[in-house]
């Protein structure tokens, strides 16, 4: 399972890859406008940053097909090829998805709350679709059990896309999408530190350097003993 990025801070994004091993960053509307940056800035940024061939989600604002298509056309100008431009999974949305799948730009159906919507975007030609965990949790549904059965649907059709599960609020939320193999997952900076926030790590690190202190010096190391 691929792990990305859900946010456009800069300074967290850097922090983030420095320590784990990242596939790549997804923004959305929401995200963007928490930057308070003009959106070209900001993405240019983390493309940049990310590099040319990390997979990165930018997400369209126009409400009808052909307002989609002309967004799409600016984000890849403006982020190159290996962008996924990220539609609504809404009836505009699934025709734009079938507009830009001809013309080899890579779509992700976005604000993904039921397997109906994520068949169709799958058949619209979107690379992608993003159901969101969290959300349809907090609807009273289950999410995990709804990103699986999308997985179930594409599995048994043979369908080539594959689930951008988003939206999380925990970190086995996540290990539970990755043991059924999603593609997948893009988790919040807030959420991605917390996957290791745990005493007894911590404690076992701090042991095995004091006993070996204790043996051969206050800050001597195995380069330097
Ligand atoms: C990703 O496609 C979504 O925009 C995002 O993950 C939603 O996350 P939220 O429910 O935490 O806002």
């Amino acid at each position: 399972m691929k792990l990305l990025i859900d946010d456009a801070d800069i300074a967290k994004i850097k922090e983030i890859y420095r320590y784990y091993p990242i596939d790549g960053v997804t923004t959305n509307p929401s995200i963007l406008a928490k930057s308070g940056r003009q959106p070209y800035d900001v993405l240019a940024e983390i493309r940049s940053f990310i590099g040319a061939e990390a997979d990165f989600h930018v997400q369209v604002i126009a409400r009808t097909a052909e307002g989609m298509v002309e967004d799409a056309h600016r984000i890849v100008k403006e982020l190159g090829q290996n962008t996924f431009v990220k539609i609504p999974s809404v009836p505009e949305g699934f025709r734009a998805m079938q507009i830009l799948t001809s013309e080899g730009i890579r779509t992700t159906g976005t604000a993904v709350y039921t397997p109906m919507q994520a068949y169709l975007a799958a058949k619209s030609g979107a690379s992608f679709v993003a159901p969101y965990i969290n959300r349809i949790d907090n609807m009273g549904f289950d999410g995990i059990h709804v990103a699986k059965e999308i997985q179930d649907i594409f599995r048994s059709n043979g369908m080539a896309t594959q689930i951008l599960a988003a939206s999380f609020k925990n970190s086995q939320q996540v290990l539970e999408l990755c043991r059924y193999g999603v593609g997948s997952a893009t988790v919040s900076p807030d959420v991605i530190n917390s996957f290791l926030k745990n005493a007894a790590i911590d404690a076992a690190v701090d042991a095995f350097v004091a006993d070996f202190e204790g043996l051969t010096g206050k800050g001597k190391t195995m380069a330097t003993c």
